[in-house]
């Protein structure tokens, strides 16, 4: 399968997540198999005046490609600027985000604002083609409320402004994050459009990836919150795709290296004193699963340093 000139190995992607897409997450689940990743959203008026803290959020390396940058405004001439930097740091392609439901955004008509507006989106979409050399890309959810479904629309005006495929999220913007999504909005997406067209929302295992899959008729399949902790989840998809037994469950020992690997690649990243902070969020998605996560939770909050992690870990996850 094809984004613009870019080759997607399998149709298992990693959505964007704020606060968990960065470098060594996105680096981690391409090694299980994630076929496309890309970063958390980034205020593009911040990428545009190339501000340090959005900078660090775009740090890339081709051993993660392809890989995506996304950035999210409401100025086309904004949008073009950043997109333009987004593609000087080496991602393989540009997307636009039309999904976050956060008020903050909203109130300043960007992110999901922007659904209830679909000549708007084309507008910046148009203005980003025109800048950038890369495939532009967007995300969308299905429409402002479940009154409205503006996803195909939306799709269908970006997609003649020159975008080169779709990932919708599909819940409503009002809806953000509660209550299950409703892949039907796929179908009527691709019956606009010719590009690719992925979709996200609810996936939690390979059983759910596949059948949403095989019932939206979608191009892929955005995995989020089910692979927090859980990476082997793309490798899973993947099996069960081609009708492989499913894989045994990730041992003790897996697990406690893939939380190590992790945290070992957000202090390179970070550096310590970030890195420690983000510590407790990061690390408990991989101990849940343990009969004393209790314990493991309070006891992170002890760690000053990565060989005090690496003995609680130790102690902590035995077969
Ligand atoms: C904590 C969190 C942060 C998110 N941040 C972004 C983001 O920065 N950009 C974006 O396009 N979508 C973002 N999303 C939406 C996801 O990419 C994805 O569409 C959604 O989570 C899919 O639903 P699922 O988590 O039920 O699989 C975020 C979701 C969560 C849970």
């Amino acid at each position: 399968m094809k984004i613009g000139r870019i080759s997607i190995a399998n149709p298992f992607l990693l959505a964007p997540m704020e606060e968990h897409t960065n470098y060594p997450f996105r680096l981690q689940m391409k090694r299980h198999g994630a076929a496309l990743v890309c970063t958390e959203r980034v205020d593009a008026i911040d990428v545009a005046a190339r501000d340090r803290r959005a900078m660090r959020l775009l740090v890339t390396n081709p051993s993660e490609a392809p890989r995506v940058g996304q950035i999210s405004g409401a100025d086309p001439a904004t949008m073009a600027a950043a997109a333009r930097v987004v593609e000087e740091q080496g991602f393989d392609a540009v997307d636009l985000n039309f999904e976050c439901p956060i008020r903050r955004l909203v109130d300043r008509g960007e992110g999901g604002a922007l659904l209830a507006d679909p000549p708007a989106v084309e507008r910046i979409v148009a203005a980003v083609v025109k800048a950038v050399a890369v495939p532009v890309t967007l995300k969308i959810r299905s429409g402002p409320d479940s009154e409205t479904e503006t996803a195909p629309e939306v799709s269908a005006r970006a997609e003649q402004a020159g975008a080169a495929a779709v990932e919708v999220h599909c819940r409503s913007v009002r809806q953000a994050y509660v209550g299950g999504p409703d892949w039907s909005v796929i179908l009527r997406v691709r019956e606009r459009v010719k590009f690719a067209v992925f979709g996200s929302g609810g996936v939690r295992s390979a059983a759910d990836a596949v059948q949403y899959l095989r019932a939206s008729g979608a191009d892929g399949v955005g995995i989020g919150r089910g692979c927090l902790g859980n990476p082997w989840l793309f490798s899973e998809c993947r099996a069960r795709l081609h009708g492989g037994v499913a894989r045994r469950s990730p041992t003790v020992g897996e697990r406690a290296r893939a939380l190590l690997d992790l945290a070992e690649g957000e202090w390179q990243h970070y550096g310590a004193t970030v890195a420690l902070r983000r510590l407790p969020r990061v690390t408990c998605y991989y101990a849940k699963f343990l009969p004393n996560f209790a314990e493991f939770k309070s006891a992170i909050h002890q760690v000053r340093n990565l060989n005090d992690l690496r003995r609680l870990v130790r102690e902590h996850f035995r077969a």
